[in-house]
């Protein structure tokens, strides 16, 4: 019964959203958290693989190769969450690595149920984990998890995959000091970011030679054309990657390759699309290491240590609040 009405909100939810990014006067936008549902969950982990996108394999390298620095630095004993689990698969290695000092318990913070279930597989057979996922928006789970907590015991965050990189600069920066409002002076944040990398990287990265982003963006589409009732023709969009200088970021739109009209009842709507207008669906702001040392202090945090990945520019900062 839970399940139905849950679900029943989640759709109104996405109609609204649609209808409100879908009507916005000048820049038409639909919100990349819509981008992972089932298929573009599944999308997104190809991406993950191809070798244009080495953001993942970089934050798993730095992971491999530091768990043991990382366990070293924080006091005993403390208690894991992660925003954003998605599969569990890079967090296998931080945990196993806390498990061998002491019994841990591990609470994955997810919207996607599907992504949850398939994390508390992938971990459960660590000895000495206790696993005890939120199916929640982050902040909420966090202040759940938070309120958990025993006496004299540590919270480490983990916000990992550059996901942080989806708010622009000012968000991004909000949301740092949302998380530090939850958290004790001596609780840490575990934060991975995407750095500045050249032009002709990220538009690979972001624009692959497959088309397996490009199948990712019109999912979107897809998607309302699935849940709302939509009819998107997918052969008249196409995808876009492109720079925003001025942001620091790499964005991806879908592009109306000609004048036309969709209808998409389920959000009570009939959209006009001029050729060549598009629809922002995502960005993916970059930093330089510095930028991220002045995020963290401004939101409450102080920088503990930085490590740069040799291969692809990606940071993992360790950050503990002050
Ligand atoms: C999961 C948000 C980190 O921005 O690089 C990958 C999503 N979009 N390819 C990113 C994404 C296009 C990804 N994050």
């Amino acid at each position: 019964m839970l399940v139905h009405a849950v679900t029943a909100h989640l759709t109104y939810e996405f109609a609204a959203d649609v209808r409100a990014g879908l009507t916005k006067p000048g820049q038409k936008e639909l919100l990349s958290k819509y981008l992972y549902d089932d298929v573009g969950s599944a999308l997104f982990e190809v991406i993950c693989h191809l070798p244009e996108y080495g953001l993942t394999r970089a934050d798993e390298r730095l992971l491999r190769r530091h768990a043991g620095d990382i366990v070293e630095r924080l006091a005993t004993p403390i208690a894991i969450a992660e925003l954003g689990s998605g599969s569990g698969k890079k967090t296998r290695q931080i945990l196993e690595s806390f498990c061998r000092r002491q019994h841990t318990r591990y609470y994955p913070i997810e919207i996607s149920r599907a992504a949850l279930a398939m994390c508390e597989r992938e971990l459960s057979d660590i000895d000495s984990v206790s696993i005890l996922g939120f199916e929640r928006e982050y902040l909420d789970g966090l202040l759940e998890v938070a309120a958990q907590r025993k006496t004299g015991q540590h919270l480490l965050v983990l916000f990992l995959g550059s996901t942080i990189g989806n708010f622009d600069r000012m968000a991004g920066l909000k949301f740092l000091n949302q998380v530090r409002r939850i958290l004790q002076p001596g609780d840490s944040l575990l934060l991975g970011t995407d750095l500045e990398k050249p032009a002709a990287q990220l538009l690979a990265a972001y624009d692959d030679e497959l088309g397996v982003t490009a199948a990712f963006n019109l999912n979107l589409l897809a998607r309302i054309n699935r849940e709302l009732d939509g009819d998107f023709d997918l052969a008249h969009f196409e995808h876009v990657a492109r720079i925003n200088h001025q942001g620091r970021s790499v964005e991806m739109h879908l592009r109306s390759m000609r004048h036309q009209t969709v209808k998409i009842p389920g959000a009570d709507l009939a959209v006009e699309f001029l050729e060549d207008e598009t629809i922002w669906t995502e960005s993916s702001h970059k930093y330089s290491p510095e930028d991220i040392l002045q995020m963290a202090r401004t939101a409450g945090f102080r920088c503990d240590i930085q490590w740069i990945d040799d291969q692809w520019p990606f940071a993992e900062n360790l950050l503990i609040a002050v």
